[in-house]
């Protein structure tokens, strides 16, 4: 069913069931107005910890905070009817085991009333999605290039060529055995993308990965040209609303100078009755 004919929030499980089917669609939202223009539009809508690179001018996502994910949670789901929440587990949140994994998740949920948490790892992490599936949490996995290991990765590079193939085809194994209910896939080669996609049973969401993936993933900021700081490769700006934007400034701060802004429609006479808004 398209997420423009559903009136309730698809649960995991239905994005489970979307493997093979008509693509799912995400992206990022961070802010109530934000997720209210996506939420007729997406599948699920995911509050990624890439707030702390585009809406808080941090170097990576390693800054972000617990505190900080429970308020933009809160932001979105005030916006969202019909499009899943799903919310990043911050960096230092859930790898020193299960139980503080389990912690933090279930504080996540019950704050911001997202129906599932994303974390990211492969093999390494996968007794913990168990532990937290186990317990009624589901969890979305994410391997390939994961932004919160940059300083073990050697970087933003992409993940899985050569060798290293064999590894993250592990990893997408061992999350979806463990109960992941989908997969997120970032910056992996194409053909790397599509074979994982045909070997496991649950959805992989691509981000720089494949059109042939289950669905695909992009940051809002990056897809409507607001985040300007670089480009990756894998984004596609369907809008320039930074550069818009700078250029409304700009005519609002001429307008005042010059004293064209406020017009006589913007400003109120001594009589009344009149709009009073
Ligand atoms: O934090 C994020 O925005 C993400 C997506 C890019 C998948 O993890």
């Amino acid at each position: 069913m398209s997420a423009t004919a559903r009136k309730s929030a698809p649960l995991p499980d239905d994005i489970r069931a979307m493997k093979g089917g008509t693509p799912i669609v995400s992206l990022t939202a961070y802010t109530t107005p934000m997720a209210q223009m996506m939420d007729r539009h997406c599948d699920f809508v995911l509050v990624g910890d890439s707030v702390g690179m585009v809406l808080h001018g941090l170097p990576s996502t390693l800054g972000v905070t617990m505190d900080m994910m429970i308020m933009h949670g809160r932001a979105v789901a005030r916006g969202l009817s019909k499009a899943m929440m799903v919310i990043d587990m911050p960096f230092g949140s859930y790898e020193e085991g299960p139980e503080q994994a389990f912690r933090n998740a279930a504080r996540l949920m019950a704050e911001t009333r997202a129906g599932a948490v994303k974390l990211e790892g492969g093999v390494s992490m996968s007794d913990t999605i168990a532990f937290l599936v186990a317990r009624g949490i589901p969890v979305m996995a994410h391997v390939g290039l994961t932004p919160q290991s940059i300083n073990t990765l050697g970087g933003y590079k992409v993940q899985g060529r050569g060798e290293a193939a064999s590894n993250l085809i592990a990893d997408a194994k061992a999350v979806a055995s463990a109960g992941a209910f989908a997969i997120v896939l970032e910056k992996v080669p194409e053909s790397l993308a599509n074979d994982i996609t045909q070997s496991i049973r649950i959805p992989t969401i691509g981000i720089g990965a494949s059109a042939g993936c289950d669905g695909q993933i992009l940051v809002v900021d990056d897809m409507l040209g607001l985040f300007t700081a670089f480009k990756a490769k894998f984004v596609k700006r369907f809008a320039e609303l930074g550069a818009d934007g700078e250029a409304a400034i700009a005519a609002y701060a001429e307008d005042v100078r010059a004293r064209r802004f406020p017009g006589p429609e913007h400003v109120f006479g001594d009589e009344a009755p009149e709009a009073q808004t």
